[in-house]
């Protein structure tokens, strides 16, 4: 019996999970940079800190969230220089996939169009899709260093008198790019003159290189009421398996937020306590992730520009490469395909963010600096074979 005449018909046209979201049974050899998901564990406080709470009988509904979790929230995003009401303004997810999903769901009709950048991370599809709307891109174009970034023109001219939003990711995955205050500034002006809503994925910010600074949309004129900063403790914490995320938006876009019929609130609550404990005492342990990651990138951004065809810029943000190999005259996917079979590595496929990812590939430096050793030794022998 075929489920599918029970479906919602938008979910018909949903894809299956993508080979580098699914996690793969034991190969020997693999070494897989497909996810996104750190490698370290998070410091054994934060496990004490779920069981304490639990054992003290921190088990039962907490309707909205807990207080003082939104609040140890707020005051962490306060060092971004803006003041967030924890209580009005932080709606609490289970993750950034939630947080997307939320936002979505608080928004958008069928026929409504969202703008994507082009490339863009892949989550933002499928609820798109679900939700009915229609995903139209705006192609990101490369600066001198090679690094694609937001095009403000490319932007403005995707929209239409049917755009109900724009999302962005700053730090962006998988471009590398952090947007800089002026192009925040050109984003803002356009949304509050064309009318649309800007959704800030911003799940990297702790994760940003060269003394570049984050900066976020929602204090720029005209944007608090107009704007959904979409966050995760999954990278910043390495907590990716334990599903925590806030959505930080004006009080009455908050509020609409809050109105989801999505349950009580996606993250149990023990592991709400965790969170603040997190928040208060997890900074050491981000700084030494932060240390290893930019050990990783500059040590494969330095050996993929040695390989002929293959140019690599460093990214500002995430800890994710983004090699443009257009050169080596293979289309990416084939590319990626060949790599695992040949090589036993798992990487992305540029076109899995868009069209205008081809002749890129992805690599989430979420391995210790011998695998991403062992990983380029791999690479550059498979990378000659087209050369
Ligand atoms: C840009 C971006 N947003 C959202 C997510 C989803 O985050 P989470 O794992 O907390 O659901 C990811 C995960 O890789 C991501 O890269």
């Amino acid at each position: 019996m075929s489920v599918e005449r029970f479906a919602r018909k938008e979910l018909l046209n949903i894809k299956g999970r993508a080979a580098s979201r699914v996690t793969l049974r034991r190969i020997p050899g693999l070494i897989n940079l497909g996810a996104g998901d750190p490698d370290f564990n998070h410091p054994a406080f934060i496990a004490d800190a779920v069981h304490k709470a639990m054992m003290e009988g921190h088990t039962h509904y907490v309707f909205g969230g807990d207080p003082d979790f939104k609040r140890a929230i707020a005051d962490y995003y306060r060092k971004y220089g803006v003041e967030v009401d924890g209580e009005k303004q932080v709606v609490l997810t289970s993750g950034g996939s939630q947080a997307i999903f939320q936002a979505f769901a608080a928004i958008l009709n069928p026929g409504d169009e969202l703008i994507v950048l082009n490339p863009a991370y892949q989550g933002y599809n499928g609820p798109t899709t679900y939700f009915g709307a229609k995903m139209v891109r705006a192609n990101m174009t490369k600066d001198e260093n090679g690094l694609f970034r937001p095009d403000i023109g490319n932007i403005e001219a995707a929209v239409t008198d049917r755009t109900k939003a724009l999302i962005i990711c700053n730090p962006d995955n998988p471009a590398g790019c952090v947007y800089t205050r002026k192009e925040l500034e050109a984003i803002a002006e356009l949304a509050v003159e064309k009318d649309f809503i800007v959704l800030a994925d911003e799940i990297y910010t702790e994760f940003i290189w060269g003394g570049r600074k984050h900066e976020t949309i929602i204090d720029m004129p005209g944007m608090l009421e107009r704007t959904m900063v979409l966050m995760s403790f999954s990278k910043t914490f390495a907590w990716t398996g334990c599903r925590a995320g806030y959505i930080i938006a004006g009080p009455e876009l908050a509020a609409l937020v809050g109105r989801v019929p999505m349950g009580i609130c996606s993250v149990p609550v023990a592991f709400q306590r965790a969170g603040i404990e997190a928040l208060k005492r997890g900074w050491d342990f981000v700084k030494e992730m932060r240390s290893h990651y930019e050990k990783r990138i500059e040590y494969c951004v330095k050996r993929m520009n040695e390989i002929p065809g293959v140019r690599c810029p460093r990214p500002e943000g995430t800890f994710y490469i983004f090699p443009d190999i257009s050169e080596l005259g293979v289309p990416s996917a084939k590319f990626v395909e060949g790599f695992f079979k040949e090589e036993k590595v798992r990487i992305v496929p540029g076109t899995q963010y868009g069209s205008n990812g081809e002749g890129h590939i992805r690599l989430a430096l979420v391995r210790p600096l011998k695998d991403l050793e062992e990983v380029m030794n791999r690479f550059e022998r498979y990378a000659k074979k087209f050369k």
